[in-house]
């Protein structure tokens, strides 16, 4: 296992080079298994959740391959993925598990294949995370759900037909499941209360690429024509918006100056909303978006929503903000019933938060002091690391998988600006 260890009180300055999107990169790898062409990804970020999603599409008979890396380590890397075979309709429990969003092999797969078996993806730290939104959708494309032993069995054996798909509540994961599997379905799908992040729409934008029929993506109703067969394509996947947040967020929190390189304004509103509101001064220039302290942070409040609203993924880390911020703050998380594990640890280096339900009060301290606190999962851990940067003194933060799965290089971007970050063996 490793640990990082953080000296705070640096003010950080200069520039962070966003990389790809995760939430981007994991639906857009799994459109290789629509086609017997080639897909290439440019642009995907060094992260475990990618490697764990190869591993599993390899398993499927995809072959990955990677191009020849343009610009190196910092840039992004070229996969190409062929899934010209599919010698697999499983996806295995022991992968399934490291990741659940695996599931979204489970639409492309009866698309093409006309069954798809895949583990269920169980629970994680921030919620039970259930996928029965998926499953219905399926069933309204014609689909056959069973579960057995633990897995959920989708079969179409005379393929899935267009059907009307309406979401009762918004759901990032099921949209894009559905969107890829009615690519391929015989005749027109409507879905109602898509998801509209920035991810789905560059998932309709590869998808169409590869000649599918999709309109709307990005607003509430999408409408896909199927389409008999999809071609390969070349895309490059979007830049990170919560990675980019994120080190926004330790621009104001270090009471710094940095330009998060590559950053699209639009895809991250709310959050620039946030920061301005807690008294960051931002500025969108070609080449990114720069976020400044103005000396000093005050209270704001905030609750998590879909797209465009509050992400959901930003609210640990503007907790941590919040713990540093003159006033009070209040946060209140709507979409996951468990995601506040970072409060304790945060308590552990200082901070005043009360929980009541879903909603947290944050009193702001002059004063966070060092201390070694637990990661918990991917959002919190970044929580906890951005807390590290001001608190006085020595921050550890263990089980540093947690933060693998979504941040490229991450103690390498932060030194680049000044933090002392250290990634040690623990
Ligand atoms: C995606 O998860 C992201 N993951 C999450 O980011 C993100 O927090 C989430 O969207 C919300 O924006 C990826 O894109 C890989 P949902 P997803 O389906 O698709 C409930 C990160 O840190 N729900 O929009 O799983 C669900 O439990 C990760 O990068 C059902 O009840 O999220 C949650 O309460 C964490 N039934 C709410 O809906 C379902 O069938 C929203 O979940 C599906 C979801």
């Amino acid at each position: 296992m490793e640990k990082l260890v953080i000296t705070g009180g640096t003010a950080l300055h200069g520039t962070i080079p966003i990389s790809g999107a995760k939430n981007a990169a994991l639906p857009l790898m799994c459109t290789c298994l629509l086609t017997e062409d080639k897909v290439t990804l440019e642009n995907l970020p060094r992260l475990a959740d990618i490697t764990t999603l190869t591993d599993l599409l390899n398993h499927l008979g995809v072959t990955v391959t990677i191009e020849g890396g343009k610009g190196g380590m910092l840039a992004g890397r070229s996969l190409t993925f062929d899934g010209h075979t599919i010698n697999d309709t499983v996806a295995p429990y022991d992968i399934v598990r490291k990741m659940r969003a695996s599931i979204l092999v489970l639409g492309p797969l009866v698309a093409r294949m006309g069954e798809a078996t895949v583990s269920l993806p169980g629970g994680c730290a921030i919620g039970n995370r259930p996928i029965d939104l998926h499953l219905k959708a399926l069933e309204a494309l014609g689909a056959t759900i069973e579960m057995e032993q633990g897995y959920v069995r989708a079969t179409a054996p005379g393929g899935l037909k267009g059907g009307r798909v309406r979401f009762p509540f918004v759901s990032v994961g099921a949209t894009e499941n559905i969107l890829m599997a009615a690519a391929l379905a015989k005749g027109t799908t409507t879905i109602e209360n898509a998801a509209r992040e920035p991810e789905i729409v560059d998932l309709a934008k590869c998808l169409n690429a590869m000649g599918a029929r999709i309109t709307g993506a990005g607003h509430e109703t999408i409408t896909v024509e199927g389409v008999e067969k999809l071609h390969g394509c070349t895309h490059a996947v979007m830049p990170d918006r919560i990675e980019a947040g994120s080190y926004a967020v330790a621009a104001l929190m270090t009471r710094g100056d940095l330009l998060l390189e590559g950053a699209k304004a639009e895809d991250m509103q709310a959050t620039l909303d946030t920061l301005t509101e807690a008294g960051g001064i931002v500025t969108v220039e070609d080449v990114g978006v720069r976020v400044k302290a103005n000396g000093h942070v005050q209270g704001f409040n905030a609750v998590t929503q879909p797209f465009p609203g509050f992400a959901t993924d930003m609210q640990a880390q503007f907790m941590a903000l919040a713990c540093v911020a003159d006033g009070a703050s209040v946060i209140t998380e709507a979409i996951f019933e468990n995601r506040f594990m970072h409060v304790s640890e945060l308590t552990r280096l200082g901070a005043n938060i009360t929980v009541k339900g879903s909603t947290a009060t944050v009193r702001g301290t002059k004063l966070l002091r060092g201390a070694p606190v637990m990661a918990t999962d991917l959002r919190a851990s970044m929580g906890l690391a951005l807390a590290g940067l001001v608190a006085s003194g020595e921050t550890t933060v263990n089980r540093l998988y947690h933060l693998d799965r979504g941040y490229e290089r991450l103690e390498e971007k932060l030194r680049s600006v000044g933090a002392k970050i250290e990634r040690v063996a623990d």
